[in-house]
């Protein structure tokens, strides 16, 4: 093959992982490494600008640590503020080039190509930095016109990411602001339940939950009782006992909760509603709306219904004082096996000095 076949078949290759990947830093990465072998340069770097500090930061930097450089100084800021290519044919003798990042890595740069990455709005996101061309070559401007090809990969992949971290944002905060409507009219403190999210969290890693879905919980587990917006107050803040009539209007903020929570292309607010459904459930069948029993209900379920019954036990209520930690966690364990699983009771236990570390944290 000669070097334009090779170039082809790297490109061609490259496109197939970059389907494949999923994460940014993995798409980076991959590209990083493209980069380095169409180009065969000794490195490859990409830098995310950010703005507010004027500074890149490497996202990817073969062979190095990650480093954080200030646009001022430097190829790669000449080539974010310039929105230019830069090639340099021999870096010590260079205006553009910072010897302080060869100092900070200990590498020796002798020649450099540099291109901004830009979003749609041509403004600058990043860079993409080639170091060293080997066998003592120099990049040349087919370099460059490849090494921006790469870019425009590497751009769209990075604008979609923001793009997606921004939407995340938009839905946890919208997430906890019906957990503390909720909780407002409750009277409840918004302690309650970030700490009924950081309980449900460490049972879903005990128990050996992937990461996803320990995120998951941690952020719908606050939302168990989002149901209780529905509830007239005179129920939610009287003083003592409910009656019947009124314990079963209390009993319907599960199905509500549910109802006003479930949203079929989220995850999040997914997770949420079915928690809101099942927080009441009991392992022995007993418990509301469904009567679920054992795995009947979900896990998620399971766990939210331990992490918001200690939690309960340990607040005050307009209906009664907070119990000691002691005497909560005892209680717990007399209800193994009838309101709730005994597997999550016996990973409580042995956690029970996290368990103990959070009620400190973030005590009322
Ligand atoms: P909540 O106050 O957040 O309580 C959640 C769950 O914690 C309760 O679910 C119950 O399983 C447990 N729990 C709370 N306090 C105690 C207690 O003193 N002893 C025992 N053994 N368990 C306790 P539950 O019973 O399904 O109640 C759901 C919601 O209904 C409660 O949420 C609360 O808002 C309301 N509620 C329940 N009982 C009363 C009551 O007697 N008076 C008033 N005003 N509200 C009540
Ligand atoms: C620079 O952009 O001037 C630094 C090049 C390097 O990473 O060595
Ligand atoms: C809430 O989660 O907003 C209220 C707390 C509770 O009753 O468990
Ligand atoms: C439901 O809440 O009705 C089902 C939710 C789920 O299974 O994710
Ligand atoms: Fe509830
Ligand atoms: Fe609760």
């Amino acid at each position: 093959m000669n070097t334009a076949e090779k170039q082809l078949a790297i490109l061609l290759e490259f496109g197939k992982v970059i389907n494949r990947t999923k994460s940014l830093d993995d798409v980076l990465e991959s590209m990083a490494n493209f980069a380095r072998d169409i180009l065969q340069a000794d490195r490859c770097s990409i830098f995310v600008y950010d703005k507010q500090k004027d500074e890149l930061w490497s996202k990817v930097a073969h062979g190095t640590k990650p480093i954080r450089i200030s646009t001022k100084q430097g190829v790669a800021g000449y080539a974010a503020l310039s929105k230019e290519t830069q090639i340099v044919v021999d870096a010590y003798n260079d205006y553009r080039f910072n010897r302080e990042v060869d100092k900070a890595t200990g590498y020796l740069t002798q020649t450099i190509l540099s291109v901004p990455l830009l979003d749609n709005q041509e403004n600058t996101i990043g860079v993409f930095q080639a170091l060293n061309k080997k066998d003592e070559g120099i990049f040349t401007n087919i370099d460059a016109e490849l090494l921006l090809l790469i870019s425009n990969y590497a751009a769209s992949a990075i604008e979609n990411a923001i793009l997606y971290d921004k939407l995340r944002d938009t839905q946890t905060k919208i997430i906890n602001k019906l957990a503390s409507a909720a909780e407002f009219k409750d009277q409840e403190t918004s302690k309650h339940t970030k700490r009924v999210g950081l309980y449900s969290a460490l049972l879903a890693e005990k128990y050996g939950m992937c990461r996803d879905d320990i995120t998951k919980i941690e952020l719908a587990a606050p939302m168990h009782d989002a149901g209780k917006i529905g509830i007239a107050d005179k129920l939610l803040l009287k003083p003592g006992k409910l009656d019947e009539e009124e314990f079963e209007m209390m009993k319907t903020h599960a199905q509500l909760g549910h109802d006003l929570l479930f949203d079929d292309e989220n995850e999040y607010l997914k997770t949420a509603a079915l928690i809101a459904l099942e927080h009441h459930e009991k392992w022995d069948g007993s418990g509301y709306p469904r009567g679920k029993k054992g795995e009947e209900i979900s896990i998620y379920g399971r766990i939210v219904a331990i992490a918001d019954v200690f939690d309960a036990l340990i607040s005050v209520r307009p209906y009664k004082d907070a119990w000691s930690f002691k005497k909560a966690h005892e209680h717990l364990n007399k209800s193994s096996g009838t309101h709730f699983d005994p597997v999550l009771i016996t990973l409580f236990n042995e956690n029970i000095e996290k368990i103990h570390a959070i009620y400190q944290e973030l005590k009322d």
